[in-house]
């Protein structure tokens, strides 16, 4: 603990003050409207921002968003039987899928929705659904979208990347499957050039999503919630995570050894130019390599590179100062493909006994564990509210996260390494077969060039860790691990089996204990080589607010009483890790509560008691904990309860005050009480009747009063408040942010007891989730309402597109409403790929061979003939045939439900020669001219698949053809 604490930056400033009570010695620029933190009666948030989040680094420009137009349908829809051998033989072939797969399934009447989505968390709560995934049903889904390509991207190379589809994922293109995906959390990076449509000819993606497989014992929401995009490179371009930027410091200076992984779709072998170049944090070239790289077509080939960096300014948690390592691909000295990866410059080192050594420096690992999830959204959590989690914990000085148990977004990664974060990366099926070897590979390959990133997990808790059969599992794993990243150790959390005598501890490079505590001394003397870190800890209970545990009401106290059996409280735990350097930090079980696995309550309890912070990111006592356990920089005190108990009075309440300070006093009504000695670890106490008034603590350090924190009688709430996380936001389409919703009595002061409904309305945005922190509640987290709990609940709120302004509206029975204004800031919107819904296209045909007499409108291949018939595609008319110039073509349609009711027209764009056209038999139209043009008729209501016969005297189709809504 220094003894003087540095004055803070505006941003810490913003940082600071992370819950009830919390307060600075310095001046704070009081929000309006708000009290200022540390203020008693104050909300338990910090005051508003009123700066942009700076943008998330852009990887790869030539990869845009596809996160509009898509159609949901929810639960399954099976494929039709197939009961005849024509249309099994025809129902295999490529491009054919059936059912809801099917290029033109009728997904008319599907939602139209917008990534990222888990339908999960629009979900009710059901008893009868699995415990572990919060009593929510989840199901099978299908998504569908349409897309054009533009005839100029032909001959590029062409991706679509999912970044998470939860949990086992079909996917078809254009009727044809291109990816079985297995898991919910690593990206599915699919080849479409061989499949792709150009111009008016839509492509279709067709995904079928069942979650009701599960990978985890947490909730894990359902569909696609993370990012999609449409990637359009040029046909010799650097591969998809081809990139490996791999900073290592040589004798006082460093080097950035590049490999580029390139792959071709182009027809001949082309030599390039591969480049790379250092960019300093503020743009500035600091030095440059290139070579150049041959790429025979549709084969990979890896060019290699040095960059000399010299000293360049280090990466660290307090100030993550990143590079860029700009990659390009030269044709002829013209970029045509390019890549930018952020990099740090900085060392990591565990060691046996001293612990963990960022840039040779001792760094205790203060991290918690986290679940991808958040109240409202689920896990469909916008970038923005991934930093806004971030920026709470940052504020308790939390310097590491744990990404349990699996790989998270890549945008995730990007703001750990931005904010200075430590980051345990975790895989998450263990199994060394090749499916998952293919998963661990991709995490690595994906991550390898993130510097938060200090520890490759192979696993969490695996009953096999102790067994010949696990030992040998982890050594392959690690292997494959170490073949494509040898600069971070890698590791294994487990929960015992610690010594064994085949133990997974001999073949990681850390032993990751999670719990087991009382172990910690006995393998470090049995195993002083031995690097070890808790990689998972506490598993403490708190509901936030409450002060008193009611186990009848599933109500757990906040004075870190309460533990699981397999942990101990959030004080008891730091103290073991804290006073042992040979551990190299911990991991709390968890740092935001998460929906599953409510322990220790179960129905209806439907989400966790463990966090620091709830489900909506308030602060629950354990955040002040934290903050005095953690934070080095400057002085924290807070206290708690709150000091509002009407029909208690005289009777004793604990006052529990957390501070990093050297004394604290408390302040009751005025009176000074005895000061006490701080007590960093378990924080202080004092027992005092109640009274209504004022409860303060006077944290004292040097004989100084550097931070105060009170509580404050409330009276009865009259009004209700709402405050944004940022008094600001970006109208790029896709900023999100929390916005905190109170009730205040006639002094403005927070009631922290108040329950009541709120309800709320919202125009320049959209409400996409709420929340209120209450693992008991059972209202939905969709929509606009939500009742306060212990004082607060959360409106998740995505700005619209453009400038302009937010404004929200919230309403309580009895009280004044609250009104909010948010700026939108007009930004650069996040470029996404057009919309297109299209409708059913005619595309393929069966064409009669030419003869020199017409057909009739029957005609048709034999039975079962797949062979005296060409298939033949709209758009592509016959050549000219000496046996004559009739043919029929003929194919099969079945209408869309409101074409099947209405009717619709049929439309042929153009028809080379003389035509009728037929419907079941029935003429509907001719075409007397033999020049090329179009054709259209009303096709008749009918359900059912349709034959639609063309009879022409010339080269037939040489258009698309439409069946639509009239
Ligand atoms: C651990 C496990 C976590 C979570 C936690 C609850 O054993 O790794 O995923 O279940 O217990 O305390």
């Amino acid at each position: 603990m220094p003894e003087e604490f540095p004055l803070l930056n505006r941003r810490q400033l913003l940082l600071t003050g992370a819950s009830a009570g919390a307060v600075l010695a310095l001046p704070v620029q009081a929000a309006p409207r708000n009290r200022r933190m540390g203020e008693a009666g104050a909300l338990p948030m910090p005051a508003p921002g009123n700066t942009l989040p700076p943008p998330l680094p852009v990887h790869d420009a030539n990869k845009t968003r596809m996160e509009r137009g898509w159609l949901f349908h929810e639960g399954d829809i099976g494929d039709p039987i197939l009961d005849s051998h024509n249309a099994t033989y025809l129902s295999v072939k490529a491009g054919n899928a059936q059912g809801a797969a099917a290029i033109d399934h009728d997904d008319s009447d599907w939602a139209r929705i917008r990534l990222p989505h888990d339908w999960a968390s629009a979900q009710p709560f059901e008893e009868s659904a699995n415990v572990a995934q919060g009593y929510r049903r989840r199901g099978i889904g299908w998504y569908r979208r349409r897309f054009a390509l533009d005839p100029a991207d032909r001959g590029k190379r062409l991706e679509l990347h999912f970044d998470g589809i939860a949990t086992n994922a079909t996917i078809w293109l254009n009727g044809s499957t291109v990816a079985h995906n297995w898991s919910g959390y690593n990206s599915i990076y699919i080849d479409l050039t061989p499949f792709a449509r150009f111009g008016e000819e839509l492509n279709t993606i067709a995904i079928r999503v069942d979650a009701n497989a599960m990978e985890g014992w947490w909730y894990e929401g359902a569909g696609l919630y993370r990012h999609a995009w449409l990637v359009r490179r040029a046909p010799v371009s650097i591969a998809t995570d081809g990139v490996h930027c791999d900073p290592r410091r040589g004798a006082g200076r460093w080097q950035v050894p590049v490999a580029v992984t390139l792959n071709s779709v182009a027809r001949e072998a082309a030599t390039v130019t591969v480049e790379a170049q250092l960019l300093a944090p503020d743009g500035r070239l600091l030095t440059r390599a290139e070579t150049p790289a041959t790429v025979t077509p549709l084969d990979e080939a890896v060019a290699t590179l040095m960059l000399d960096a010299g000293t360049p300014v280090l990466w660290s948690v307090e100030a993550p100062t990143l590079h860029t390592v700009v990659t390009r691909v030269l044709v002829d000295g013209t970029a045509v493909d390019e890549r930018r990866t952020p990099i740090g410059f900085r060392t990591i080192r565990f060691d046996a006994g001293e612990g963990f050594f960022l840039n040779d420096r001792p760094v205790k690992l203060k991290g918690v564990c986290l679940h991808q999830d958040h109240a409202g959204v689920g896990t469909a959590i916008p970038d923005s509210l991934h930093r806004w989690r971030l920026e709470r914990l940052k504020a308790i000085g939390c310097n590491a996260i744990r990404c349990s148990h699996n790989a998270p977004s890549t945008e995730f990664l990007d703001l750990c390494d931005a904010m200075g974060f430590l980051v345990m990366d975790e895989n998450r099926q263990f199994n060394p077969a090749p499916d998952y070897m293919a998963q661990l590979r991709w995490l690595v390959r994906r991550d390898r060039n993130h510097p938060s990133i200090i520890l490759w997990s192979v696993f969490n808790e695996e009953p096999m860790q102790g067994t010949e059969a696990g030992v040998e599992m982890v050594r392959r794993m690690a292997h494959e691990v170490k073949a494509l990243d040898d600069s971070r150790p890698v590791t294994a959390a487990m929960n015992g089996a610690f010594f064994e005598p085949n133990s997974v501890s001999s073949v990681v490079d850390v032993t990751g204990f999670n719990y087991y505590q009382n172990d910690y001394d006995q393998f470090h003397r049995l195993f002083p080589d031995r690097a070890m870190t808790s990689s998972e800890d506490t598993s403490a209970y708190e509901t936030r607010g409450a002060f008193h545990s009611d186990p009848k009401a599933h109500v757990i106290s906040s004075y870190d009483d309460e533990a699981a059996s397999w942990g101990d409280t959030h004080r008891n735990t730091w103290r073991k890790i804290m006073e042992r350097r040979f551990v190299a930090g911990g991991f709390v079980w968890t740092g935001f509560d998460y929906h599953g696995e409510p322990t220790p309550y179960a129905w209806p309890t439907i989400s966790s008691f463990f966090g620091v912070m709830d489900l909506c990111g308030f602060p629950k006592t354990a955040t002040d904990i934290h903050a005095a356990h953690w934070v080095d920089d400057r002085p924290v005190v807070a206290i708690a309860p709150h000091w509002t108990w009407g029909g208690k009075e005289g009777q004793p309440i604990r006052v529990f005050v957390t501070s990093n300070a050297e004394t604290v006093t408390l302040r009751v009504n005025g009176r000074d009480l005895e000061p006490q000695q701080v007590d960093r670890i378990m924080g202080n106490e004092w027992t005092v009747p109640y009274a209504p008034g004022r409860v303060e603590a006077i944290a004292m350090r040097g004989g100084r009063v550097v931070a105060t924190a009170a509580q404050e009688t409330a009276g009865p709430p009259v009004a209700l408040r709402l405050t944004p996380a940022r008094n600001v936001m970006a109208g790029d389409g896709e900023d999100a942010q929390a916005i905190t919703i109170d009730a205040v009595d006639a002094r403005g002061r927070h009631v922290p007891t108040a329950n009541l409904p709120t309800r709320f309305s919202v125009e320049g945005a959209e409400i996409i989730g709420v929340g209120n922190g209450d693992p008991n509640s059972h209202e939905p987290e969709k929509g606009n309402a939500r009742s306060l709990f212990n004082g607060l609940a959360q409106i998740i709120v995505r700005a619209d597109r453009g400038g302009g302004r937010v404004s929200l509206r919230a309403e309580a029975e009895g009280l004044s409403p609250a009104r909010l204004i948010i700026t939108r800031r007009p930004v650069a919107e996040v470029a996404q790929w057009p919309e297109s819904f299209g409708g059913q296209a005619l595309r393929e045909w069966r064409r009669s061979p030419a003869s020199a007499t017409k057909p009739g409108p029957d005609a048709a291949p034999p039975d079962g003939d797949n062979n005296s018939w060409a298939f033949a595609r709209a758009g592509n008319g016959a050549k000219p045939d000496p046996a004559g110039n009739w043919r029929a073509w003929r194919t099969t349609v079945t209408p869309w439900k409101r074409i099947a009711a209405e009717g619709g027209m049929l439309r042929f764009r153009e028809i080379t020669g003389r035509a009728e056209l037929y419907a079941d038999g029935r003429l509907l139209a001719t075409k007397d001219s033999t020049t090329a043009g179009p054709l259209e008729a009303r096709l008749p209501a009918g359900s059912g698949a349709r034959t639609i016969l063309l009879v022409v005297e010339g080269a037939g189709i040489t258009g698309p053809v439409t069946l639509t809504v009239e």
